[in-house]
């Protein structure tokens, strides 16, 4: 027989993605396109779902054809994705009503002020996890409801859909079926975190109807045959990017830890199959869950803005002509000269969650340079990881002791030092970076045989660098101290 592989679709914020693994977890090939972000308005972010999906395709057949492999060496597909990104679409024609709205869309920022009335942002924390905030699809979804002329009835009759993007390429996928995935609908804020069922209450408070709701299903089992390009091969896996990542290290120990540097950063901790609900701001979400098996949950620090504020320093600045290059200007100089980069662009995430807040550059004098902004945009992202490690310990009452990486950022070695120094724990970083891709295969392959059991997959799992810290603690302190003093003034921006 020839070798059979998982192909594993990453429908990310910036591009699509597909990766084929062999049984070792090792990448036989790959492909990637990127999409247009487009921006109609300050704060407002949006996707073209159509646009999405044709390069979905596109990167399939062209991860495959790159391989030289046939289509029926395809076991399973499995899907992972940008979270929270929110679509509605003809039932029947298939068509989006409008374009996604992205997870760092703040559009919705006084519709959950109001969703909050009397009794503010943590409304419905006990129940779904999470703090009412703009990044959440609940919200979108009302906003879509309230602003698209028409849709409140058509979604009443049964007559649109609403889906994150796993739901959107798992329905084209397989021609019309409509699931969502546990993980992503534990990021809607219409999931009872314990029943894992849309919780009629919460969608009684949000005005959405569960007539356009998908049906939630587990992150590994086969939801349906593909048709079109890969015909008939199981579509066997759907994880938002972040819980997929935590799947790919083989976090399966409560207590195991990730952090994925991408355009955000996403911290998840595994903390076993109870919610812990946090007291410090951190988000409580499904982590995952395989097929009939209970779920497993985690604590997340989510972080807006890491990679996306080096994009800035590129697009927006024209301060480097290629990311990579920010290292070699950061390293021009000895140190941030004072200077501190607090990206709030989409407000701040965890472990503030102020909608309210918008970015700063502090501590500017007449010495600072081109290459201070370069370390002090690296640096931003090692001190918002310190505030969400700070959340973690105490919310979980076990200090972190080593932090497993993944993400582009990663390549980046002066921020993994930076980081080591600042978290004061060793940074260690896999052979198989590409975390998202492999753990959304993992559980493809789990769900269709491919591998046995979740602990053989920690066999797969080898480290290829390490930092450990090296820095003076009262050094990291005042360090530590200044960019605080920076994040106060971003607060209270935004009326
Ligand atoms: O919650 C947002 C997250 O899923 C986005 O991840 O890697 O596509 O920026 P990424």
């Amino acid at each position: 027989m020839t070798e059979q592989y998982i192909a594993a679709i990453d429908q990310g914020t910036t591009s699509s993605r597909c990766i084929v693994f062999d049984h070792s977890g090792s990448i036989v090939s790959m492909d990637q396109k990127e999409h247009e972000q487009i921006f109609p308005k300050p704060g407002w972010v949006e996707h073209d779902a159509a646009e999405i999906w044709t390069n979905v395709q596109e990167v399939v057949k062209g991860a495959i054809e790159k391989g030289n492999l046939s289509k029926d060496q395809i076991k399973a597909i499995g899907i992972t994705n940008q979270r929270e990104t929110t679509l509605v679409w003809d039932k029947e024609t298939g068509e989006p009503v409008h374009n996604a709205i992205v997870w760092q869309d703040t559009r919705t920022d006084k519709l959950c002020q109001e969703l909050g009335s009397n009794v503010g942002q943590e409304r419905f924390r006990e129940k779904v996890g999470l703090p009412l905030a703009t990044y959440f699809a609940g919200p979108k979804i009302r906003w879509l409801l309230d602003n698209v002329e028409g849709l409140r009835e058509r979604a009443e009759r049964g007559e649109v859909l609403f889906g994150t993007m796993d739901s959107w390429v798992i329905w084209n996928l397989t021609g019309g079926t409509h699931v969502i995935d546990v993980t992503n609908a534990s990021r809607t804020m219409l999931m009872n975190l314990r029943t894992l069922a849309w919780d009629e209450s919460i969608l009684d408070a949000m005005k959405i109807p569960a007539a356009m709701l998908p049906e939630i299903r587990s992150s590994a089992e086969v939801y349906g045959n593909a048709v079109g390009y890969l015909e008939g091969v199981p579509v066997a896996s759907a994880l938002g990017d972040q819980q997929a990542a935590l799947f790919g290290q083989t976090c399966f120990n409560v207590g195991e830890a990730k952090s994925t540097y991408g355009t955000g950063t996403f911290l998840l901790l595994n903390t076993g199959t109870e919610p812990v609900v946090s007291k410090k701001g951190l988000l409580t979400t499904v982590g995952y869950k395989i097929g009939d098996q209970p779920a497993a949950y985690a604590l997340e620090g989510s972080i807006a803005v890491t990679g996306s504020l080096v994009q800035w320093l590129r697009d927006n600045l024209g301060l480097i002509k290629a990311a990579p290059e920010v290292e070699d200007l950061a390293n021009t100089v000895d140190d941030n000269g004072g200077c501190y980069v607090v990206p709030a662009f989409s407000g701040l995430f965890a472990p503030h969650w102020r909608s309210d807040a918008r970015g700063v550059i502090a501590g500017l004098t007449r010495y600072i340079n081109k290459g201070h902004i370069a370390r002090a945009t690296l640096e931003a992202t090692s001190w918002q990881t310190r505030e969400v490690v700070d959340a973690m310990d105490s919310d979980s009452g076990v200090p972190l002791t080593e932090l497993k990486v993944d993400g582009g950022m990663t390549a980046n070695n002066m921020l993994m030092q930076h980081l080591s120094d600042v978290l004061n724990v060793p940074v260690v970083r896999p052979v198989v970076a590409e975390t998202t891709c492999l753990g959304a295969a993992y559980a493809a392959g789990l769900a269709t045989g491919y591998w046995s059991d979740i602990p053989s997959l920690r066999a797969n799992w080898q480290k290829d660098a390490e930092w450990t810290p090296d820095m003076d603690s009262e050094l990291r302190d005042r360090e530590y101290a200044g960019w605080n003093k920076a994040v106060q003034r971003t607060l209270g921006w935004v009326d």
